[in-house]
């Protein structure tokens, strides 16, 4: 008998920034109670997996990606009762929990950093990389990576900030320390885990210097910049040796999703699933499509590509929005019709969807100041005019990303009833909320949710084979998700003008926009409108 997909490739992911999110306790900071009131909204959207930024005890320098312990919860999120009861309120409600592992680095407030920076021959001496002389290594965020600690008079590495000094995994110690905590929070039901910048873990060996490169910034799918290539800083062999030892490690306590942040081209995002067979990580994000282009030949294209990186077994993910770039609706000129299309295609394309919060209704960025940012990256880039990274088309501020989830009309947008909130609110909330949109059957909303049950009723849309339908009018694009009793046909138009298409099918499943019709053999499809036909 064939065996069935494993969960992990069948479902669907929905991110929170828990710092925005929902505030129960009215500090102005979202928390992990306040994302258990909200559980029943998630699973009511339809999706089956939630992956949560961090919320480990952290001096939140880099708001919780510089974890100061990573088997205890920060008090301005909760408690560990709070995060146990987090993962027991997801499974009763048939959902899974997925939690953010940071194996990279730790904060320098970590007690292993403190001991290793306190000297050089201490029990933590060389669980981070310390060298007597820096290289010409660029870390992530511009600028050289190498800091220099007096009490050692060495410098340690750091591939993200100054204060997230890297760990050394070619100490044994370290990985066993780090592998136990994954074993730590498998034990408490985690069901897997989203892994921060996967793809820097090891380093060359012998720290050659990286070549030059003429590329100025990085760009989400390579991180050379900065007039460097990050030839020897990422992507090294024993990367990909730990992809496939923690899959290990991950599947003594059962099927566990593992999704890797790879910020690589996307032959090396594959590397980091598996070579011949998907051994590696069950899942890596493929980011080149954070910059999407909005046209039907991008997307014919993109979806081959990936097609050709990873066909079944493997599955690709499908993801236009995170907490470092900016928003998907931002690509789309704010236009709620264009983004109803981009989702018809993630939710129903072969690949596990991953949205993050807010997308659903679609909010957007807000624009704030880099002098007055509480994201730590802006303030090395005070120097140089706004406009010059708009036109480069780097997300610098990431405070505009991570604005309160705009729940209703009222103060703070129903998140908080704080006076203040840690980021301000959106002015446009009172338009565009989960309350308003609830209300209206057309809604971007309601429009995920009718396309999650869509997913769920019709196993095609999820294990289904993908083929792309030739021969159809510009700016259409259209495929089958096909298994052996069931096959439907997706058409999406990326043109504004209303397109006749000419097909066999017997009904429709599901129109995008009101004047979407098929009937017998012909369909016809407004601007952006999008129709899903059961063939
Ligand atoms: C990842 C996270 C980002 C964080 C960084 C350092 O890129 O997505 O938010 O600041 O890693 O951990
Ligand atoms: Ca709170």
């Amino acid at each position: 008998m064939k065996k069935s997909a494993p969960w992990y490739h069948t479902t669907s992911i929905y991110h929170i920034y828990p710092r925005s999110y929902k505030d129960s306790n009215g500090d102005g900071i979202g928390d992990i109670q306040g994302i258990i009131q909200k559980l029943d909204y998630i699973r009511d959207l339809g999706f089956e997996s939630i992956w949560s930024s961090p919320f480990f005890a952290s001096p939140q320098a880099d708001f919780g990606y510089d974890v100061a312990d990573f088997t205890s919860i920060s008090p301005e999120f909760g408690s560990m009762d709070d995060a146990l009861q987090l993962i027991d309120e997801v499974h009763k409600r048939g959902m899974r929990m997925i939690f953010d592992l940071i194996l990279n680095h730790t904060s320098d407030q970590h007690a292993w950093f403190k001991e290793s920076r306190s000297s050089r021959d201490n029990s933590r001496a060389n669980w981070y990389i310390w060298r007597d002389k820096p290289n010409n290594w660029n870390s992530m965020t511009g600028g050289n990576g190498w800091h220099f600690a007096k009490e050692r008079g060495q410098y340690y590495w750091s591939s993200f900030l100054p204060f997230q000094p890297d760990l050394n995994w070619r100490n044994p110690d370290v990985k066993k320390a780090m592998f136990d905590i994954i074993r730590f929070w498998l034990g408490k039901g985690v069901d897997g885990f989203r892994l921060d910048i996967f793809n820097t873990i090891y380093k060359d060996a012998e720290f050659r210097n990286n070549p030059f490169t003429f590329k100025l910034a990085p760009t989400p799918d390579d991180p050379s910049g900065y007039f460097q290539k990050a030839k020897f800083s990422q992507d090294q062999p024993e990367s990909f040796e730990l992809a496939k030892e923690l899959r290990q490690v991950c599947e003594e306590f059962g099927d566990t999703l593992t999704v890797g942040e790879i910020t690589a081209k996307r032959n090396i995002v594959r590397k980091f699933a598996g070579e011949e067979k998907n051994d590696g990580l069950t899942l890596a994000f493929d980011f080149e499509m954070l910059e999407f282009k909005f046209t039907a030949g991008y997307f014919r294209r993109l979806i081959s590509d990936i097609e050709t990186h990873f066909p079944p077994p493997f599955m690709p993910v499908y993801v236009f929005s995170n907490l470092d770039k900016r928003r998907s609706i931002h690509r789309l000129g704010n236009d709620m019709r264009k983004a109803k299309l981009l989702h018809m295609l993630q939710l129903t394309v072969r690949g596990v969807p991953c949205m993050y919060y807010g997308e659903e209704i679609g909010m957007t960025n807000l624009h704030l100041p880099f002098k007055t940012a509480l994201d730590p990256i802006p303030h090395k880039y005070t120097f140089a005019p706004r406009f010059v990274f708009d036109l480069l088309n780097v997300t610098v501020n990431r405070d505009e990303v991570r604005t309160p989830m705009q729940w209703d009309s009222t103060k703070h947008a129903g998140f908080s009833s704080a006076e203040q909130t840690w980021l301000p609110v959106h002015p446009e909330y009172g338009n565009i909320n989960v309350a308003s949109e609830n209300l209206d059957s057309a809604s971007l909303l309601n429009t995920i949710r009718s396309l999650m049950r869509l997913r769920r009723e019709n196993p095609a849309l999820q294990t289904g084979t993908l083929e792309f339908l030739e021969g159809l009018p510009d700016e259409v694009f259209g495929y089958t998700r096909k298994t052996e009793t069931e096959t439907l046909l997706v058409l999406l138009n990326f043109g504004e003008t209303a397109k006749e298409v000419r097909l066999k099918f017997s009904e429709t499943a599901y129109k995008l926009s009101v004047g979407d019709e098929a009937q017998g053999e012909s369909a016809r499809l407004n601007g952006f409108g999008g129709l899903i036909l059961v063939g």
